[in-house]
């Protein structure tokens, strides 16, 4: 058998083992079902993982990952994971955490072909030729591109805000809260970038929808 793979089956059991020595009824708990408080939008990265940064527990986050944390409104596959969270499971908090060092962002700085990949990370092209002016002044590329995943954050917690979906939770008076967050690979530690609370802020006029009709 396969080292790599046999560390995984052995792994799980002594996590079984653990749990239930520490609770016995843990899994029995689980088992009930799930009410997170957290919907997490993070990097693939394997150096990102949710529960471990935020120290939180299973049934604690409900969490979506793809390349560099990107909120495209066309993806089904996100905008069906937000409108669970948000109309379902009745998350509090919407969390879109990116990380210094993403291959990703660096990735779409460069004119390289990866594949499938470049047409997803043409979404970050966008963002950076949106802040094109204030990028290029940074000479250090991978200050650059530190940067750029910071407003990439900043761009998809825009999103968010911008769907249909959290725009009718704040108009139901819903208390949904969206923050920005970039995860340093080198300290371990989360930087607070931005927050929505509503749809008060800086959405502007065209992405809003009217629910009084
Ligand atoms: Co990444």
């Amino acid at each position: 058998m396969d080292k790599a793979y046999q560390k995984l089956i052995d792994g799980n059991r002594r996590f079984a083992l653990e749990k239930k020595f520490d609770d016995p009824e843990y899994f029995k708990k689980l088992s009930l079902g799930q009410k997170p408080d957290y919907l997490w939008i993070g990097c693939s990265d394997s150096r990102v993982p949710a529960n471990e940064v935020t120290n939180t527990e299973s049934g604690e986050m409900f969490v979506h990952r793809n390349i560099a944390n990107m909120v495209v409104h066309t993806d089904f596959n996100l905008m069906s994971v937000l409108e669970y969270a948000v109309n379902v499971l009745e998350v509090k908090h919407i969390i879109v955490c990116g990380h210094y060092g993403c291959g990703g962002v660096r990735a779409a700085m460069t004119n390289k072909t990866y594949g499938l990949v470049d047409k997803w990370l043409r979404n970050i092209k966008d963002v950076f030729n949106k802040h094109r002016a204030e990028l290029e002044q940074i000479e250090d590329l991978d200050k650059r591109s530190d940067r750029l995943t910071e407003l990439n954050v900043i761009e998809q917690v825009q999103h968010l805000a911008e769907t249909k979906i959290v725009q009718k939770a704040w108009h139901d008076g819903r208390n949904v809260q969206i923050h920005g967050w970039v995860y340093g690979l080198n300290s371990g530690l989360i930087t607070e970038l931005k927050a929505v609370y509503d749809d008060k802020g800086d959405i502007d006029p065209i992405y809003r929808y009217d629910f009084d009709k």
